[in-house]
């Protein structure tokens, strides 16, 4: 595709930045939102042909649906068919917030929305801009993550430019992202359950609110052949690192030791804050050690400095698969595709 137009960058303390942004949205052209967990690249929901266009900036491909961005309860019904027992439960407790939930869809969703799925995925977020800029175009916004796919998901305005520029008609710059990871994203059209994707809403409390909820065996391990995927976007290989990178699975000593004893030039090394001084090779960090949200925040950001620095091979820390961390290893683990050496 060409680029050929130019991105306008707003500024989200200008006084008429709500009021630019509503208005392009509301003439059907695109604008990427920031939003607490990643920035979302949004159109009009209900207008088919500007949702189009978030597939041919983003090059995404068309059987992969969108999640749609709600600024209050009341644009909710209107999206559904029927609401399950669950919804309410887990609105009450989560909403606004990186929540996305799977609901039957009404007649009214767009197919280039739900790419022709009985479902939509719906969210509610949390970030001041993005219920502000709902409010000012006066309708949901559909909007997958801001960046070219395969890319990692943009966590600042920079990082949408990168991969959009001439490619969108505005972003509106809302500082950095408080998560830095894509929202949980549950089904309850199914029971038990199913977390499609982990994210900063954590299976533990989503058990809390439901009881059973049943971890989709694609979160952590690879879709074996011909097993349909319970959500297309588990389908692709997501983001791709220019370099080989393995997770090394084991605590900071036996890391040392393993990365020391296979240095070379052009390999890395992605590892916590404050790890990098007992590193033989260039490092990269990605958050500290016990602290799982910054490494959530900081990982989507790492793996972009890693791809310009171009290294061959990148080994990386391998995070706890509890909490916040089970999110940001099934992020990882697709970089790796699936490279994991235990160091036990
Ligand atoms: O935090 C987020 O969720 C960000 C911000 C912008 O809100 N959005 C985001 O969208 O990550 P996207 O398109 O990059 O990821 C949406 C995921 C995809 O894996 C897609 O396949 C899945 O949700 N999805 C969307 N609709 C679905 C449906 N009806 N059934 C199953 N999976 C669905
Ligand atoms: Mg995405």
């Amino acid at each position: 595709m060409v680029n050929d137009m130019e991105t306008k960058l707003i500024n989200a303390v200008n006084p008429h930045a709500f009021e630019e942004a509503g208005q392009i949205l509301r003439q059907g052209s695109l604008v990427a939102i920031p939003t607490e967990t990643v920035y979302g690249l949004a159109a009009d929901a209900y207008n088919g042909t500007a949702v189009a266009k978030i597939f041919q900036a983003k090059g995404r491909p068309q059987d992969n649906p969108l999640i749609v961005h709600i600024g209050d309860c009341s644009q909710l019904n209107p999206l559904v068919r029927e609401m399950p027992e669950q919804a309410s439960l887990l609105i009450d407790r989560f909403w606004p917030g990186p929540l996305t939930m799977i609901l039957p869809k009404s007649a009214q969703v767009p197919n280039e929305v739900s790419a022709g799925l009985d479902t939509v995925a719906i969210r509610f977020p949390k970030h001041p801009v993005a219920q502000a800029v709902i409010q000012a175009a006066g309708t949901p916004l559909a909007a997958p993550s801001a960046n070219t796919s395969g890319r990692p998901s943009p966590t600042t305005a920079q990082h949408v430019l990168e991969d959009l520029s001439g490619k969108i008609d505005a972003v509106l710059d809302g500082g950095t992202c408080q998560v830095g990871i894509e929202s949980t994203v549950i089904d309850i059209t199914v029971y038990p359950p199913r977390l499609l994707r982990p994210g900063a809403i954590t299976w533990e409390q989503l058990r809390q609110v439901l009881g059973t909820v049943e971890i989709d065996p694609a979160v952590c391990n690879p879709l074996t052949k011909g097993q349909a995927a319970s959500s297309p976007g588990m389908k692709y290989k997501h983001y791709a690192p220019q370099a080989r990178l393995i997770l090394l699975d084991g605590g900071y000593e036996q890391y040392c030791d393993y990365v020391r004893a296979h240095a070379a030039p052009h390999v890395a090394a992605l590892c916590y804050q404050g790890e990098e001084q007992g590193l033989p090779v260039e490092a990269v960090t990605y958050g500290a050690a016990h602290d799982e949200w910054g490494q959530a925040r900081e990982l989507f950001d790492a793996l972009r400095k890693l791809d310009q620095r171009k290294f061959s091979l990148v080994y990386a820390r391998c995070p706890k698969q509890e909490g916040v961390g089970l999110a940001v290893y099934n992020r990882l683990i697709r970089a790796a595709g699936f490279e994991v050496i235990s160091l036990e």
